[in-house]
């Protein structure tokens, strides 16, 4: 009898995302079966289930998502699962948590590549505090940019550049940034912005983009209108948007995204060894695809 790939969904938020759904069966698996609410406890007994009940050549027709709102959590779940699996009885697994690794490798891939290179570059990112901001930032500091992260509170910008300064290293500072004057002192100085504030907010407005010297990037992941830049669309692809000022929108950051998650479902599908796919696989991924 043909075994069928499952794929086992979990997520610390109540309800698994239909965007992760929906391109797993894309991806060729024949079942998505999603878990809300799991943490690192229930983790370890769900994958002892799943592990065991299809013996050691049914693990290689059975994969695992993680996903969840929180970066830090969801590893912790998947910290969980990889240590729950000894060989022969290990399935492949790969974390996305809210999109976050392949949105924030898609987004520093299309902008390092738009840029010739990162490192040397200095770097502002407006809405940095979210999972696709911080996990951008991350990649930035390791790729050798100075990096500023915005957020509206002075003291949540400056705890996040301290955790990303402890993790991967590199030049992070944190800033208040919400409004325009808070924000074009530090714009002006930066040869590359990215805004990654919350779906549906205007994060750079039309007259802050003006007041900027020519020969900057601006990159945006928003997708919900407005968008987050203003006069960027989400297809622009190195487009000018005001003078000597070029734009990447959130459809050309995503159709990158797409691939490179794609990717990683296909992988964790047919892949004959025990395989564990993160943010540095979907960096790597996303580089890649654009070389
Ligand atoms: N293109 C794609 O393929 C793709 C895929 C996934 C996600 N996305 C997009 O990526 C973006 C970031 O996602 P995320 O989940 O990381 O974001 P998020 O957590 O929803 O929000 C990021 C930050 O935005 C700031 N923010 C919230 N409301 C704001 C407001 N009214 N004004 C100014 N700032 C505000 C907050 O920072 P502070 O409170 O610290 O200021 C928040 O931490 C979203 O636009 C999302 O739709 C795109």
């Amino acid at each position: 009898m043909e075994r069928k790939h499952l794929l086992y969904f979990f997520t610390t938020d109540a309800a698994p995302s239909p965007f992760d759904i929906n391109m797993a069966y894309d991806a060729g698996f024949h079942a998505v079966i999603p878990y809300g609410n799991v943490n690192e406890e229930t983790g370890t007994l769900l994958v002892q289930d799943i592990i065991f009940s299809r013996g050691p050549k049914g693990t290689k027709f059975t994969a695992l998502f993680i996903g969840g709102d929180n970066v830090e959590t969801a590893e912790k779940l998947r910290a969980a699962a990889v240590k729950s699996m000894f060989p022969p009885f290990q399935v492949s697994l790969m974390i996305d948590p809210k999109g976050a690794y392949t949105t924030a490798a898609a987004l520093v891939a299309k902008v390092e590549t738009g840029l010739g290179g990162l490192s040397g570059r200095k770097a502002a990112i407006l809405g940095a505090t979210g999972p696709v901001g911080r996990v951008a930032a991350t990649h930035c500091a390791k790729s050798g940019c100075e990096v500023i992260v915005g957020s509206r509170s002075r003291e949540s910008a400056e705890r996040l550049a301290k955790g990303i300064r402890e993790k991967a290293g590199g030049t992070v500072t944190g800033a208040q940034m919400g409004t325009d004057e808070e924000k074009l002192p530090i714009l002006k100085g930066v040869d590359l912005i990215l805004a990654t504030a919350k779906a549906g907010v205007e994060i750079l407005s039309r007259s802050a983009l003006e007041a900027l010297p020519a020969g900057k990037l601006v990159a945006d992941v928003n997708a919900v209108p407005p968008s987050g830049v203003a006069g960027l669309k989400p297809d622009d692809d190195m487009k000018e948007i005001a003078s000597g000022i070029r734009g990447i929108g959130a459809i050309a950051i995503g159709t990158l995204k797409y691939g490179v998650e794609m990717e990683m479902l296909e992988t964790i599908r047919t892949s004959k060894e025990f395989t564990d796919l993160d943010d540095a696989s979907a960096m790597e991924i996303a580089r890649r695809r654009l070389q």
